[in-house]
Order: C-alpha cells, then sequence, then structure tokens
C-alpha cells in the first residue's frame, strides 16, 4: 500500500503509528543509553570518521546535557536529538529514529520538545546543518517549518579526534 503521500495525521490512524506517538517517552541522555544511541546513530549513517560519537557524547555532559534527548518506546532507545543553546542562536545534531519507527512523526515529536527547551532559555531562533544530499532530512525540515537559507558552511578542526583524512 503506497502511504509517501498520505498525510502523517491519517497514516497514524490508519496503519497504528499513533501507537508509537502516544508510547514515547522522551527524556534527557543518560549514560546507560550510551552503546544504544551510538548504535542508532551508525544505523542512521550519522556517523563519520572525523568524529568520535563517545567523544561527542562526553564533551556534550559538559554543555547544556539538558538539550540532549533521546525518545523511548518500551524502554528502548529509537530517537535522538542533541540540542544546543550559544547565546544566539539553537542548534540540532544527531537527530535520528530508528528506521522501522519513521514517518510516524517521532522526529517532530523530537524536534518539538529541543524547541521548547529553547524558547524556554529564551534561544530566539534554532539552525541546523543537514548535508546537501541528504533528502530525507531537507524534505523533514521543511514539512516542520525550516526554511532553506543561503549561507555558506565553514568549520575549522581544532581537536583532531581521529587520525582519518577528510
Ligand atoms: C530525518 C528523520 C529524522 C525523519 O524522521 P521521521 O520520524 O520519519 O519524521 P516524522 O515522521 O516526524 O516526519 C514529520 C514530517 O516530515 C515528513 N517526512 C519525514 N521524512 C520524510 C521524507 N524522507 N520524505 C518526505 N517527507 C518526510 C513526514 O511525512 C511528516 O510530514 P507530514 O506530517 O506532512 O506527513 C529520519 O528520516 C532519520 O532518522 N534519518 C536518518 C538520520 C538523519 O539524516 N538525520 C538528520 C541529520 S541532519
Amino acid at each position: 500500500m503506497r502511504v509517501g503521500g498520505t498525510p502523517s495525521c491519517w497514516r497514524t490512524l490508519l496503519f497504528g503509528g499513533w501507537e508509537y506517538i502516544s508510547k514515547m517517552e522522551i527524556t534527557e541522555y543518560k549514560p546507560e543509553y550510551e552503546s544504544a544511541v551510538i548504535r542508532l546513530w551508525e544505523k542512521c549513517e550519522l556517523t563519520r570518521p572525523w568524529n568520535n560519537p563517545q567523544l561527542d557524547i562526553e564533551r556534550k555532559m559538559k554543555v547544556n546535557p539538558e538539550l540532549f534527548l533521546v525518545g523511548l518506546i518500551d524502554g528502548k532507545v529509537v530517537a535522538s536529538a542533541m540540542g544546543g543553546y550559544e547565546g544566539h542562536r539553537g542548534w540540532v545534531n544527531y537527530l535520528a529514529v530508528e528506521s522501522e519507527y519513521r514517518r510516524q512523526g517521532l522526529a517532530k515529536l523530537m524536534m518539538e520538545a529541543v524547541e521548547e527547551r529553547l524558547i524556554n532559555m529564551g534561544c530566539p531562533k534554532i539552525n541546523v546543518q543537514v548535508r546537501s544530499d541528504n533528502t530525507d532530512a531537507l524534505q523533514f525540515y521543511g514539512k516542520i517549518g525550516y526554511n532553506t537559507e543561503e549561507r555558506i558552511s565553514l568549520g575549522k578542526r581544532l581537536i583532531e579526534d581521529r587520525n582519518t583524512e577528510r
């Protein structure tokens, strides 16, 4: 059955996704979730040779750890979103949903949870960086109200985590 063009509200009613939405508990990251979270990122192809996910988590635990959220269904990590706020803009990295739980509104819920926390901190705007070939993420963000802004993203590595050429 083709579900691609069906709005998520109908899909949830038709295919039982409502169960996932109503069952997902969004909670702050805890060390006990580490291996499941990293496995999720690997499955979602979010890890990169030049990033060390354990170090990424360790660093996140020192800066706004309350913005690092996981989604649990029956105690299992099925989603993640690592928010941040540097006093000017909010950011989100490592947004991920297990493939079998996608297109049910879970990522939208994760983003709403991060956005709510950022608003409570007084953050006026949220930015996300998406790789230009990640059409799923681009479609997703477009659907939940994020506009493409013409910018060139620049970066400079300050600490080498792994000795792998970019
Ligand atoms: C991007 C991602 C997080 C979306 O998760 P999801 O739980 O499937 O998204 P949702 O179900 O909350 O989708 C919300 C809306 O976006 C739409 N959407 C989500 N993925 C889409 C896709 N691939 N194509 C078109 N629309 C999409 C949904 O249909 C829904 O719109 P609707 O309400 O009009 O139906 C998920 O595909 C993922 O984990 N991808 C791999 C990791 C990744 O690339 N993360 C982003 C890094 S920048």
